[in-house]
């Protein structure tokens, strides 16, 4: 069967929300999402949203440290368009109904409490507490639901893009996309979803990584189906890994945000003395791949499980004010943040590469956008500043949104496409080499692909990716799918990509750093992948 939308939207995060709340009055628009719609990074997100508002900051000096983190690698221009659209972007989300926390400081002069990250040389991160995703995001979905025009759909896997191949057929003309086959989980039962353009919004694939501080559906889904589909993907060697997450067997690399080393907390050894300053004279603020690398050299070098951050010089008082979630959680596992240290380690954090887009969020494909932590729009170079993720997914969100409601009727609305064809697959009785091969996968990503890489272990995962994309291959011609095996094949195709871009790059930047090539090429470029 082929179900038709004007505008489908993949993904119910930041970027996908606030595109669909930007065309909604002119478009009849379908909001899918693999789980409910409240799941996914958005509502994970701690430290806030970074815009220049106060006096004495200004957007030169948030693109300035945007560029310095980036290592190198930001395209200027995406850089100037993003932070030059941060406090417009605050705006759509204080008009969303978002009530970022209030400050008085004189130095904050904004109105709101500024608190630092990372990378940043000054305050300028605005928050809701230390839970801002999840304020950011129940306001979007809130308006998202109300709205008329908007239609979500929860439990709907995308499980591949339908293309009309105008290159295949008469070898020039631009591929368009025409929508996507969408899963119905419950039933398992797929159907072609049509529509005048199609939105990638699935965030990203940190997933692929036996420790990480994402949600289970960061299998970067979008980034595997835009590849399949003929788009190029770039910059998929640039994985950050967040410094600070809780050490607990159970603890499912709880976040400890950024901003607690912005209001003061340090970083221990176990004899409590702080080693941040030997790497960098922003210590504990230092961008977040140089804090990585430096929590992983001094845990290789002395044998340690963990490293410690430790806030207890702060008022207790201060201390549960501005992180009360953060203190409740460490709470359940029996960490006192006003008291004493907390054990923490680095986990796979946010994807940097992504689908290759232009500054409205387009694609190689006609018709087929990508916004938000699936794209590689150039704003983060070889490593995104904190705080600089969410303003992205909105402006881009945004300005996505603006391109659509610009080519208003010259978008076709497509016919109906063939239907998914399952006629030579049988149901597999073997689910149990399908979990076998996520965890193998995420471990050997995790010991071979990590903060510290050489050309051999590289290639080491580049042997066990494509024998897993060969058996994979084997199970999808094979059998009915089912959402794990779907999630497997993207991780692994996710997987492999990280794989030949980092061997691709012959130098150490930003966030990929091989002992084989330990110095920088004087004149670097993006690593662009072709399908
Ligand atoms: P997401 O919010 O991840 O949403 C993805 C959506 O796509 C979900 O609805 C998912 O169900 C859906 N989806 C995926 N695949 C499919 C599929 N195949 N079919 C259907 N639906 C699909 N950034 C900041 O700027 N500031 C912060 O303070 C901050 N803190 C963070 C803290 C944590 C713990 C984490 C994990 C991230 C944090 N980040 C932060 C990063 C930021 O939250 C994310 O980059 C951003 O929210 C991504 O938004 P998104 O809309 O692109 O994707
Ligand atoms: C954090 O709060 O440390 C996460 C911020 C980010 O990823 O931008």
């Amino acid at each position: 069967m082929t179900l038709q939308t004007e505008i489908l939207v993949i993904g119910s995060g930041a970027a996908g929300l606030s595109l669909a709340l930007t065309i909604a009055d002119r478009f009849q628009v379908k909001i899918i999402s693999k789980e409910n719609a409240a799941a996914g990074s958005t509502a994970m997100a701690q430290g806030g949203i970074a815009a220049a508002l106060r006096a004495g900051d200004s957007v030169e000096s948030h693109i300035q440290d945007t560029l310095e983190a980036g290592a190198g690698l930001c395209n200027p221009k995406t850089v100037s368009r993003v932070i030059e659209k941060g406090p417009a972007a605050i705006d759509f989300l204080i008009a969303q109904g978002v009530k970022f926390t209030g400050g008085s400081e004189p130095e904050e002069g904004s109105g709101f409490h500024l608190t630092r990250e990372g990378g940043h040389s000054r305050r300028r991160v605005l928050h809701v507490d230390d839970a801002t995703g999840r304020a950011v995001h129940q306001a979007l979905l809130h308006n998202a639901h109300k709205h008329p025009n908007i239609v979500m759909t929860e439990n709907a896997l995308a499980v591949d893009l339908i293309t009309n191949r105008q290159s295949v057929s008469n070898g020039k003309g631009k591929d368009q996309c025409e929508g996507a086959y969408v899963m119905e989980i419950e039933s398992g039962k797929i159907d072609a979803m049509t529509a005048k353009a199609t939105v990638l919004a699935t965030g990203g694939a940190s997933k692929v990584y036996l420790y990480t501080s994402n949600p289970d559906g960061s299998t970067g889904d979008g980034i595997a189906m835009a590849w399949r589909a003929g788009c190029r993907v770039a910059n998929m060697e640039f994985n950050q890994f967040h410094p600070t997450c809780l050490y607990h067997p159970e603890a499912k690399s709880f976040l400890l945000s950024e901003a607690l080393r912005g209001e003061g907390a340090h970083l221990t050894l176990p004899n409590g003395e702080r080693f941040m300053h030997k790497f960098d004279e922003r210590a504990e603020l230092a961008p977040r791949d140089v804090v990585a690398r430096a929590i992983d050299h001094e845990m290789k070098r002395l044998g340690l499980d963990n490293v410690y951050l430790d806030i207890s010089h702060r008022d207790p008082d201060f201390i549960i004010g501005h992180f009360p979630n953060i203190y409740r959680r460490c709470k359940e596992f029996g960490f006192d943040l006003t008291t004493g240290p907390i054990p923490v380690v680095p986990a796979a954090h946010y994807t940097c590469g992504g689908v290759v887009t232009d500054l409205t969020g387009k694609t190689d494909i006609d018709r087929l956008y990508a916004i938000g932590e699936v794209a590689c729009t150039g704003l983060h170079g070889a490593n995104r500043m904190a705080s600089n993720s969410l303003l992205e997914c909105l402006v881009f969100g945004m300005a996505a949104g603006e391109d659509i409601l610009a080519r208003g009727n010259e978008l076709p609305l497509p016919g109906s496409a063939a239907p998914w064809d399952e006629s030579r697959v049988t149901d597999s009785d073997e689910e149990i080499v399908v979990s076998h091969n996520w965890h193998e996968l995420r471990r050997f990503m995790w010991n071979y692909v990590g903060i510290v890489r050489t050309n051999k272990r590289l290639e080491r995962a580049k042997r066990r990716t494509d024998m897993l994309l060969g058996e994979i291959q084997e199970f999808y011609g094979n059998f009915r799918v089912t959402p794990d095996l779907l999630e497997l094949r993207n991780l692994a195709t996710v997987g492999d990509l990280i794989v030949r871009s980092a061997l691709e790059r012959r130098e150490s930047r930003g966030l990929h750093y091989t002992t084989d090539y330990p110095g920088q090429e004087a004149n670097p470029t993006d690593t662009i992948l072709t399908p």
